[in-house]
């Protein structure tokens, strides 16, 4: 079968790629999706299970530090478009390795770029360079206050520092060499398959495990919680109706401070395994405060409710309690990737 366009997905088998990769296999027969993804840490083809063998899809192992592998699968697949997701995505680990952060977020996003730019170039009009990007790039609310596209880029973490970089890098390819872009920012995601080094899947694991839940700081911090499956519809109707070379905020309208999230989960997981109300917020233990704790994201995504007609079909109190149902239902996942490596991290993270 020719495929209407052959769609470069990276970083498709982590946590909100294996969502893109896994509705646009299945919406989109049409398109040939080809998945390429570095499998560190956070990379887990179990997360792609139920697609793996369907015919509009094919898995790379690869890395896109690498430059010649780059431009090789351009060439060999012809792509048309891209999607791209593929980043060191954890603010702690940032924290502590900046460096992998930089040449995987700048550097691996720049050789995207360049390859794309000289693939395309007899016609770069015809096709899209799409990237996925953060909230964080805009640093950090007070009490008052919305993310809206035009305010300015404030990082403040190694982490939102190279994302910003790279939304950069992706709108001076635009402006210098024509490249037809697309960006989006989004708010905190949360769902099934969420590497738990993350605040929701980490407590589910540990109320699981009956140990601490670390909430850093006084856990007033508030985020803008958004469940993943709307945010990878998000992702499709910018992907096909998004104006070529704008932005779009991303986000669920459901701030939460760090505290009532956890509770939240506390009390879905007591009710479900069946435990004494209050059992699971006896672990609740305040530690040592993230260095440079960003204190709010709240998005505004009134640009892509109103130009594209998208909005979250999932709010918190039903999205979380579908994910803690989803982890319980998965133990297999959830073992599979908190064996060695994790409890190092873990050890290493929590405590010294
Ligand atoms: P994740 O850490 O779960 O997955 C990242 C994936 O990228 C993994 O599969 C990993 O193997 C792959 N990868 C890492 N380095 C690579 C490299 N050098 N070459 C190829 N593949 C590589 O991340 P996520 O939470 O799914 O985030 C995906 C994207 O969405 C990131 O760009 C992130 O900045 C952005 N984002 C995430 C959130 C969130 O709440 N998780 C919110 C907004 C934006
Ligand atoms: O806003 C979008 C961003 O959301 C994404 O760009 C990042 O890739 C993603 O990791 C996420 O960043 P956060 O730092 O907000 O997510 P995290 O789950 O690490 O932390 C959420 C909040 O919970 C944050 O205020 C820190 C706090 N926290 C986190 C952990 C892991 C704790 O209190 N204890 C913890 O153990």
């Amino acid at each position: 079968m020719t495929h209407l366009k052959r769609i470069l997905i990276t970083g498709g088998a982590g946590f909100i790629g294996s969502h893109t990769v896994r509705s646009f296999v299945r919406k989109y027969p049409q398109y040939k999706i080809i998945n390429l993804d570095a499998l560190t840490y956070a990379g887990n083809l179990a997360n792609l299970r139920d697609v793996e063998d369907a015919e509009n899809y094919q898995f790379i192992h690869g890395d896109i530090k690498d430059e010649d592998r780059i431009k090789e699968i351009f060439e060999n697949y012809g792509i048309t478009d891209v999607i791209h997701l593929a980043a060191e995505s954890h603010v702690d680990r940032s924290i502590t390795d900046p460096l992998a952060f930089l040449k995987t977020n700048i550097l691996g996003t720049v050789n995207l770029l360049q390859a794309a730019r000289s693939f395309w170039k007899e016609d770069l009009k015809r096709h899209l360079f799409y990237h996925v990007s953060t909230d964080e790039v805009y640093g950090s609310l007070g009490e008052e206050g919305l993310f809206k596209e035009d305010t300015s880029y404030d990082p403040k973490s190694p982490y939102s520092a190279s994302k910003a970089s790279s939304d950069h890098f992706v709108r001076a390819y635009a402006n210098t060499y024509g490249l037809s872009i697309k960006i989006s920012n989004c708010s905190n995601n949360y769902g099934p398959y969420q590497f738990p080094e993350k605040l929701i899947p980490l407590v589910i694991n540990n109320i699981q495990q009956g140990q601490s839940l670390p909430i850093y700081g006084d856990g007033t911090n508030i985020r803008d919680w958004l469940y993943v499956e709307d945010h990878v519809s998000a992702i499709d109707v910018i992907f096909h109706r998004g104006n070529v070379g704008e932005t779009y905020n991303v986000g669920g309208n459901q701030e939460l401070q760090n505290i009532e999230l956890v509770y939240l989960l506390c009390d879905i997981m007591d009710e479900v395994l069946g435990q004494l109300a209050g059992t699971a917020r006896k672990l609740i233990t305040y530690v040592e405060d993230r260095p440079g704790h960003d204190k709010r994201y709240a998005i505004d995504s009134s640009k892509l409710e109103k130009e594209l007609n998208w909005k979250p079909s999932l709010l918190a109190p039903e999205g979380i309690r579908r994910t803690v149902l989803w982890y319980l239902d998965n133990a297999q996942w959830l073992e599979g990737v908190t064996t060695g490596a994790y409890r190092q991290y873990y050890k290493q993270q929590y405590q010294g």
